[in-house]
């Protein structure tokens, strides 16, 4: 049997993670996997979850099985951070999962189940795993345009365009905020647009937020899912915590079916918990426990807020100081980009060759595509990249 096992395409992003570990030189910068760092390059656990750690250490007596779709207070618990109060709890069934990739398979093998038929409308580009888990299922997939390489921001009206050809019933996967690869975000009024259009269309939207509290704020980054769940009658959320509450190894994420019809929560509910039964039986529970314990603790809460914040208000300084640099370096405002991106990444606009030549000779490790990770930057590294990016010619 293993004899009739094939070589798989290479994630390209955990490629270059492995690149850059294996690489011996000391001056390395590692623009590479959305992971945060700070100035020492450091990934921390988060004050408040080290703290809701400690706690759970004490008052934690047993080990023994969650729910089927894991914590009902987990999921009250993050529904209502991605949510808000634009919908009842009793129009929400949740699936804990595997982190936010377990959102995403998940909420993929629903529509499967439900709508075979159903077209995965992608923007272009997007993060490669959405192709790649969509292509392993075997579902029908399309693209929608979303970055426009010329302004570097979103190509709203090749996105209408794209999506006036889905069929009532496609399902189109939207970045909740913080758009990855590229930066590039769709603005409130623009979101209203999307909503007004999906509706029209009867198209299904599934909203992948992976990196709420990251662009704009924790409020800010939820208008469009916000906007979505008030005005379609149904949608599919994907929400991971392993960024905002920096807990990636614990994968701790939150499958969300919304309904406008409340009658649907019961079966939606119970089919989320069948996909959990045969994928996995019971989802991992010690970081979606940390998480609703912040939630939860008005004083774990305020300082989770207040370090999230440090995190963004940080990225927002790296973006105006890379975008500063530019310009002094190359006298035009070409990169001003930078600084209106939001979130973790940017797509820079430079091509394989140039992203292989900043990796070669200043050990700079971005993505292929010139997707870069802000957050692996700090003061020294800003004027290295700029050097390297104006010797490239990008
Ligand atoms: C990324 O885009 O770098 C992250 O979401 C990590 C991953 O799993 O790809």
């Amino acid at each position: 049997m293993f004899d009739q096992l094939k070589p798989q395409p290479a994630d390209k992003i955990l490629a270059l993670m492995a690149a850059f570990r294996a690489d011996p030189r000391d001056q390395k910068i590692d623009l590479g996997v959305g992971v945060y760092k700070d100035a020492e390059g450091r990934t921390p656990v988060m004050r408040a979850v080290k703290a809701a750690e400690q706690k759970l250490w004490q008052v934690e007596d047993t080990k023994s099985y969650t729910g089927l779709a894991g914590d009902a207070g987990f999921h009250s618990a993050l529904s209502q951070l991605v949510l808000g109060d634009t919908v009842s709890a009793d129009q929400i069934a949740c699936a804990a999962t595997p982190g936010g990739t377990g959102a995403i398979r998940q909420g993929l093998e629903l529509i499967r189940m439900a709508a075979p038929e159903a077209r995965i409308w992608l923007s272009a580009p997007t993060w490669p795993n959405h192709p790649s888990i969509i292509k392993y299922l075997g579902m029908p997939m399309a693209e929608y345009r979303y970055f426009d390489d010329a302004t570097r921001g979103v190509d709203f009206n090749g996105m209408l365009t794209d999506l006036d050809k889905a069929k009532p019933g496609d399902v189109v996967l939207l970045h909740g905020c913080c758009h990855n690869p590229t930066g590039a975000n769709l603005t409130y009024a623009q979101w209203q647009e999307v909503a007004d259009f999906l509706r029209a269309k009867q198209l299904i939207p599934f909203v992948d937020i992976a990196y709420q509290g990251f662009g704009d704020g924790l409020e800010a980054d939820a208008f469009g899912p916000r906007h979505l769940a008030k005005t379609q009658p149904e949608m599919l959320i994907a929400a991971s915590c392993s960024k905002n509450f920096g807990v990636y190894r614990e994968r701790a994420g939150l499958l969300m079916c919304v309904s406008q019809d409340a009658a649907k929560t019961a079966l939606n509910q119970a089919t989320v918990a069948f996909l959990n039964r045969q994928n996995y039986s019971f989802p991992p529970d010690h970081g979606a426990r940390l998480v609703t314990m912040v939630l939860q603790d008005d004083l774990l809460r305020a300082d989770w807020q207040t370090e999230l914040e440090g995190i963004r208000n940080g990225m927002l300084s790296l973006r105006q100081q890379l975008a500063d640099a530019l310009r002094k370096r190359i006298n035009s405002d070409r990169f001003d980009f930078l600084a209106q991106h939001r979130g973790m990444f940017s797509r820079l606009g430079a091509t394989e060759a140039q992203v292989e030549q900043m990796r070669e000779s200043h050990g700079i490790y971005m993505v292929s595509d010139s997707r870069l990770n802000i957050a692996g930057l700090n003061a020294d590294s800003v004027p290295i990249l700029a050097d390297a990016i104006v010797e490239a010619g990008v």
